[in-house]
């Protein structure tokens, strides 16, 4: 049988596949460690990264929905310091392709989350969270905007981000507006080298017995097989709009799921929530895409790319 390449540039950085896992439904790696050789994927990306650890919202913070979850964890994490001493190590060991995801407060967080990482070998790509509060936002304590909903401002924290440091960077950002062009389009004049859609749609859910909300945060971010049509609408959007890839996440379980995003113009794929459900869903992603190219005589994944067929 033919081999595939599966090798893909995503903004500079180089995978030998195009399936990578979403920030915090893969711990730092290790947790998966019992599952499969992480190192197989074409990049592990970490859960967001902070200056400070987060100890994140109290519980209950992770309601079931019909096809996928809502959570409101709010950014829990071990901070950069344990990262780089606790968790880097294992990823470097396994000579992983480290994704680091970070999330600060203000531009000058992010420049300082990228500029650690890179000095201190702590990532090969950075992408940057910007689904936080917008701290611009008067709103904010009452579930305020967040900076991927103004253009502006992406454009102000990518500007940061890129003059930190010298890796690629990936700016992430949320399905939550009207046109998700505009921040995309921010995100790629101001240097980013790759956006990553999607984040959580934001919801919620009540308990008809209590009459509270279910999460203590009130609201969470919906992510799972339900926001998989609403994802992919976004970013075959969007890789139409763009020069720079798409690094393509939302509700993907398996590999027909992942090629559905390639051929709406993904460059990489990430799998999320569905790691959950089987620890191995990644990996097996990874598989299958390699399988349907054999199987249809596609010799490069790169053909794939964009090739939906719109009469
Ligand atoms: C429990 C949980 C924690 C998450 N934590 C983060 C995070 O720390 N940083 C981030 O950028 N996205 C985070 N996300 C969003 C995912 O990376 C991803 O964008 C989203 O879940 C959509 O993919 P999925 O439907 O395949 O899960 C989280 C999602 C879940 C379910």
């Amino acid at each position: 049988m033919t081999t595939v390449n599966l090798q893909i540039d995503l903004g500079g950085l180089i995978m030998k596949n195009p399936v990578t896992v979403a920030s915090g439904t893969f711990g730092y790696g290790a947790e998966y460690a019992d599952y499969f050789d992480v190192s197989r994927l074409g990049a592990v990306t970490v859960k967001s990264l902070s200056l400070e650890p987060r100890s994140g919202n109290p519980p209950p913070r992770i309601v079931e929905t019909p096809a996928g979850m809502l959570n409101a964890i709010g950014l829990q994490n071990v901070g950069i310091d344990v990262y780089l001493k606790e968790k880097l190590p294992y990823l470097r060991e396994k000579k992983c392709v480290i994704i680091a995801n970070i999330y600060g407060s203000s531009p000058d967080d992010y420049a300082a989350l990228a500029q650690r990482l890179e000095a201190e070998g702590g990532a090969d790509a950075i992408e940057a969270n910007l689904s936080c509060p917008n701290v611009h936002d008067a709103q904010q304590t009452r579930g305020g905007s967040l900076v991927a909903q103004h253009p502006e401002q992406v454009v102000r924290y990518t500007e940061a981000v890129k003059a930190a440091t010298t890796l690629p960077v990936f700016i992430k950002l949320s399905p939550n507006v009207a046109d998700i062009t505009a921040p995309a389009l921010a995100a790629q004049e101001a240097g980013a080298d790759a956006v990553s859609l999607i984040n959580t749609l934001i919801g919620m859910a009540i308990d008809t017995e209590t009459r509270k909300p279910r999460l203590s945060n009130i609201v969470g971010g919906l992510s799972g097989p339900a926001i998989r049509p609403v994802a992919l609408k976004m970013v075959w959007d969007a890789a139409r709009a763009l020069r720079i890839p798409v690094l393509a996440m939302g509700g993907i379980m398996c590999a027909d799921d992942a090629i559905q995003f390639l051929l709406a113009g993904a460059r990489a794929v990430a799998v999320g929530c569905a790691s959950f459900r089987r620890p191995d869903a990644a990996i097996k992603t990874a598989q299958g895409i390699e399988l349907y190219c054999r199987k249809h005589g596609i010799a490069d994944i790169n053909e794939l790319i964009g090739a939906v067929e719109i009469s």
